[in-house]
């Protein structure tokens, strides 16, 4: 089965609504160009995540991460956007943060990703991309899966330390991110870049 084919049909309305008088369609060039932004911000924005989680994990534990997690994942995700103009972040079905809930056309790549995993599929390499038109020019829409790892379940499992569990019911009253076994589905990066034309 072809990964992307679900949201394939929404890049083709968006195309096909836009061609009616509508700027001039964007190149496959800068679409490709787009395309490997996307997954360049992303590939950094985990890293330093990674990074920075480990760090605050190794000096404060679990409940020091916490805060840490909370406050420089949205900087972390402006930085990494801003160096490569790309607007990058997570989202998840199940959210954290309500900040990080995912609109319509995220919604429905979470949901075919996360069919795709419940059947067994190895998503290591999808993604799905969407070109739309807006007020300023096309837009890519690009997103990818980010599946639990073991070491993720301390914060997002389904056995949390009891001091954990206080500490999230504080900063995030409606957490939704916990329950998590490693394998499934978590989430994704979710990237927009401005096509040029
Ligand atoms: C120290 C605890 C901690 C660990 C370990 C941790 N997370 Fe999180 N995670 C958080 C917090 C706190 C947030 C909310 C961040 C925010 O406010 O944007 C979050 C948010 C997220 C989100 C964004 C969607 C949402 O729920 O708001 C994803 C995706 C995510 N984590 C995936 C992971 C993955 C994958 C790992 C393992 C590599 C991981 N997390 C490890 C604490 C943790």
């Amino acid at each position: 089965m072809n990964p992307t084919r679900p949201l394939a049909s929404f890049a083709l309305a968006a195309l096909f609504v836009s061609s009616c008088g509508g700027p001039s369609q964007p190149s496959e060039t800068s679409i490709a160009a787009a395309k490997e932004a996307a997954r360049a911000a992303a590939d950094r924005l985990g890293q330093e995540l990674v990074a920075a989680l480990g760090e605050a994990l190794g000096k404060g534990g679990p409940v020091g991460a916490i805060e840490v997690c909370q406050l420089r994942a949205p900087q972390i995700a402006a930085d990494v956007g801003a160096a490569g103009k790309v607007k990058i972040g997570r989202t998840a079905l199940r959210v954290r943060n309500p900040a990080n809930a995912p609109d319509a056309w995220e919604r429905a790549g979470l949901e075919s990703f996360a069919q795709a995993r419940a059947g067994g599929a190895d998503l290591s390499s999808w993604s799905a991309t969407s070109v739309e038109a807006t007020a300023d020019g096309f837009q890519l829409r690009w997103l990818r899966p980010i599946v639990l790892q073991p070491a993720c379940t301390v914060c997002h499992g389904e056995e949390l330390a009891p001091e954990l569990v206080a500490e999230l019911a504080k900063r995030y009253p409606q957490d939704a991110a916990t329950g998590f076994k490693p394998g499934e589905l978590r989430g994704a990066f979710t990237a927009t870049v401005q096509l040029d034309g």
